[in-house]
């Protein structure tokens, strides 16, 4: 069995081994929507292949997260698929193990994924690395804005304000990612996701990425200041009393909705391990001492899932 990077030769076959393993279309869509990431690398793109059959695939992607007030190198695992009639003989390890390795030589200190939690720490992951920030709002106990703010689809020339927004946002959310400055991140793939910016006195103030069908919780929010993050909330939850935020308690705007001394669950299933030795201990020290864990807002491309 080979493992290398995959070539363009290899997409159907890619794309099928993942249909195969995962039983839908969910993984090959993300799998091509994932190549067309600026930070997409085929190098960490890997196939194994066997007697001429693609019978693995493993894609991870290049990012830059935050943590412990760092900007850090990292790669995020997904999806990682082996042909059902290869599986338990060492394909899945292999693609791991190269993936790994390869991500390391190119700089990342840090590889973290959602997965299964008796799969991944064989090979260096810890579970309950990071959670998702879902918290509950009154919205009774928000400032009405004195006029709605003008809410439109993000545009190109936004993009630059929407990643400040969202670096100003998580500086000191763990495990936040640093969107790229494509429309990509910003517009979702799915249409049943709305994505907004939304604007005063002709100026971007937030941007928030919501469910049609499910308004009052929210999958992305970031604000420019309190004004801002207040009005968007109340208009996102229109009539209803309650909306659900991802909002961090480490988050610049959680003070605006009394959630600076909230907590939360990381899961068992946020996993993450360290490409360079060293590199995850003082954050998991930190979650020892109670800091509150990280949370991923994954980007668009995964609303799908
Ligand atoms: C998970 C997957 C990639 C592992 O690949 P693989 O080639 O079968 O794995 P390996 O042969 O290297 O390792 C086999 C070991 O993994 C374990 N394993 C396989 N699938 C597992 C799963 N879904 N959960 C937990 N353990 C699993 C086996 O029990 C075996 O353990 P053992 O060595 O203690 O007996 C593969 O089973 C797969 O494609 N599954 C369907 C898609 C999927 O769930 N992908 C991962 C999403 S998080």
């Amino acid at each position: 069995m080979e493992i290398r990077p995959e070539t363009i030769h290899d997409h159907p076959a890619v794309a099928r081994v993942n249909l195969r393993a995962f039983g839908g279309m969910g993984e090959p869509m993300l799998v091509a929507l994932l190549r067309q990431r600026q930070s997409y690398d085929p190098d960490l793109s890997l196939v194994a292949e066997q007697d001429g059959n693609i019978v693995g695939h493993a894609l991870f992607t290049r990012c830059t997260i935050r943590l412990m007030g760092e900007d850090v190198p990292a790669a995020y695992l997904a999806p990682i698929g082996v042909d059902p009639a290869c599986q338990r003989q060492g394909v899945g390890t292999a693609l791991m193990q190269e993936g790994h390795r390869i991500a390391a030589a190119k700089g990342c200190h840090v590889c973290f994924l959602l997965g299964h939690t008796s799969y991944y720490p064989r090979f260096g992951y810890h579970t309950g690395a990071f959670g998702a920030a879902e918290m509950n709002v009154a919205v009774s106990a928000l400032a009405a804005p004195e006029a709605p703010l003008e809410a439109r689809p993000p545009e190109e020339h936004d993009l630059s304000t929407l990643c400040a927004f969202c670096r100003s946002e998580h500086a000191d959310v763990d495990f936040s990612l640093h969107p790229e400055n494509t429309l990509f991140d910003w517009l979702s793939p799915d249409p049943r996701v709305y994505a907004r910016v939304y604007v005063r006195d002709g100026a971007p103030v937030g941007y928030a990425r919501y469910r049609r069908s499910a308004k009052t919780r929210v999958i992305c929010f970031l604000a420019a200041d309190a004004a801002a993050a207040q009005a968007m909330a109340v208009q996102l939850a229109e009539h209803a009393p309650e909306i659900t935020l991802p909002m961090h308690p480490r988050s610049k705007s959680a003070p605006v909705f009394g959630l600076q001394g909230a907590t939360l669950d990381a899961w068992d299933a946020g996993m993450a391990c360290a490409l360079q030795p060293g590199a995850l201990d003082a954050y998991f020290a930190a979650l020892s001492a109670g800091r509150v864990p990280g949370a991923v807002v994954w980007p668009p491309v995964f609303d799908p899932l």
